[in-house]
């Protein structure tokens, strides 16, 4: 991702997570912060998705939408942030490889957290993760939704 691609990339979010909406500069913020963790998948005349993550120190989550200062110094995990595809690009395992080229930017982070959302705990487990009760307050989760759901997945 670039600053280029931001536009395009808040046209994705706002498609894609209408109940979940987060300021455009959480995106900037992230890039900012954290570009190995900002990716995008290039269709022919437009993106088609992207993917961010970030370290963090396990479990201090950011809220949802909220801009950060500075990553933490002293991080264990990765964070999955998001990963967002539209329709046409689902279906041939691009979170799989998302998960994946994340992880080559922090491969010193044995563990991997996500809150699953959309009732996609299933579709996670697949990859590895193991939803984790308890690890974060539910008040904490519940910028997500209600069906939020933190996962933790250890490579
Ligand atoms: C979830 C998402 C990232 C999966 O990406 P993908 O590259 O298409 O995933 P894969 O190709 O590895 O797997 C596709 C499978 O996931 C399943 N899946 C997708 N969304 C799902 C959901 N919400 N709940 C359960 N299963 C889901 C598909 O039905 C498909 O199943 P099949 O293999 O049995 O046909 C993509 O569907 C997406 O962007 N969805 C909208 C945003 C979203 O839900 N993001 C994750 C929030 S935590």
């Amino acid at each position: 991702m670039t600053r280029g691609d931001l536009a395009s990339v808040l046209e994705i979010a706002d498609r894609i997570h209408p109940d979940l909406p987060e300021p455009p500069d959480v995106f900037a913020n992230r890039l900012a912060l954290w570009p190995a963790g900002a990716l995008v998948l290039d269709g022919d005349r437009t993106l088609l998705g992207y993917a961010i993550g970030h370290p963090i120190r396990f479990p201090n989550l950011p809220a949802l939408g909220c801009v950060l200062d500075r990553l933490c110094e002293d991080s264990d995990t990765f964070y999955v942030h998001d990963v967002a595809l539209m329709p046409e690009a689902r279906g041939r395992s691009r979170a799989g490889e998302a998960l994946n080229m994340l992880h080559l930017g922090a491969p010193h982070l044995k563990r991997t957290c996500l809150v699953a959302v959309y009732g996609t705990t299933v579709f996670w487990a697949r990859y590895g993760f193991e939803a984790t009760a308890n690890a974060v307050p539910r008040e904490k989760l519940a910028s997500y939704g209600d069906d939020a759901t933190l996962m933790v997945r250890e490579w």
